[in-house]
């Protein structure tokens, strides 16, 4: 089972479920006409249930995976995929989904997720692949995934749901200093798609100090990083996808932003369902 999970835990997935029956709703009339197949892709689907909070205050969440796996109305997915690298999540995933449920077509495979979108992506443009319609969720705890992977996705008929680490993930690997360690700033250039110097160009100034020995240099952090990195990932996507929504912002009980959640699809209407359900999670808050 997994163990992670703030307040915002349960409101990601209501999303993810909310908006995939509106998916197929929208999707099964065109699925019918054209002979689609509907598939989810979830790339990071965990064990299938999540551990929240601790002691007499832990929860137990039914995670995304199988939420999504309980739609029957408007229809189902024709097809599941669900991607989890670490073995005995896996294990757990299989128990809890495949053997659950034997009517349906369940894929669980114990894999990096950027791996398998690379591999979905080609698949997609093969004749066979192209009467595959895709809702993709992309929920890593981390900076997993990687940018290269997510540019196979261009020009394909997939909605993703992709949520950011901008304030777990890359405002901690920004050093105030700028002094960031190679392993962090590869890490950074891996996930954002970007060299070292655009990187640390977007997110850090100079400032000239004259003093009585002459200039010095002053290297120093932008304000509101974990905003910048938000806007910044947005025009990555889109530089991608022809719309990405505006995100839903996952804070924790601090009130300091965590991630950032985006939908990003080539479908005008797609983003615009996204960005109802987003606002409506947002001012919940
Ligand atoms: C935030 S959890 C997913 C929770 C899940 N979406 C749910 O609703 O229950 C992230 C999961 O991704 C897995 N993971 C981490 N790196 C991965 C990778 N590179 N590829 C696939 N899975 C990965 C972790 O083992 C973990 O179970």
């Amino acid at each position: 089972m997994n163990e992670f999970g703030g307040d915002w835990t349960e409101n990601k997935i209501e999303i993810i479920v909310e908006y995939a029956k509106a998916y197929l709703n929208i999707m099964n009339v065109y699925a019918v006409k054209y002979s689609w197949k509907l598939l989810y892709f979830d790339g990071f689907a965990g064990s299938g249930f999540i551990i929240k909070g601790k002691d007499e205050n832990q929860k137990i969440i039914v995670g995304a995976a199988k939420r999504i796996l309980e739609i029957e109305e408007p229809r189902p997915f024709d097809l599941f995929y669900f991607v989890e690298k670490d073995e005995l999540n896996a294990n757990h995933l299989e128990e809890n989904t495949k053997k659950l449920y034997p009517n349906k077509n369940v894929h669980v495979v114990k894999e990096d997720c950027n791996d398998k979108i690379k591999s979905m992506s080609q698949f997609l443009t093969t004749s066979k692949g192209k009467k595959h319609k895709v809702l993709a969720y992309i929920d890593p705890c981390g900076m997993q995934l990687n940018w290269n992977s997510l540019q196979t996705l261009q020009k394909l008929s997939v909605d993703v749901w992709i949520l950011v680490p901008t304030g777990m993930g890359v405002n901690r690997l920004l050093k105030k200093d700028s002094n960031i360690s190679e392993a962090w700033v590869s890490r950074l250039e891996v996930f954002l798609g970007m060299e070292k110097q655009e990187i640390l160009n977007h997110f850090y100034k100079q400032t000239i100090n004259h003093t009585l020995f002459g200039d010095e240099t002053i290297v120093s952090k932008e304000d509101k990083a974990i905003e910048k990195s938000a806007v910044l990932y947005k025009e990555r996507l889109s530089s991608l996808f022809n719309f990405v929504s505006e995100p839903y912002i996952l804070k924790n009980k601090s009130n300091s932003v965590m991630f950032h959640f985006f939908m990003a699809s080539n479908n005008k209407t797609a983003v615009k369902i996204a960005n109802e359900i987003i606002a409506k999670y947002n001012k919940q808050r």
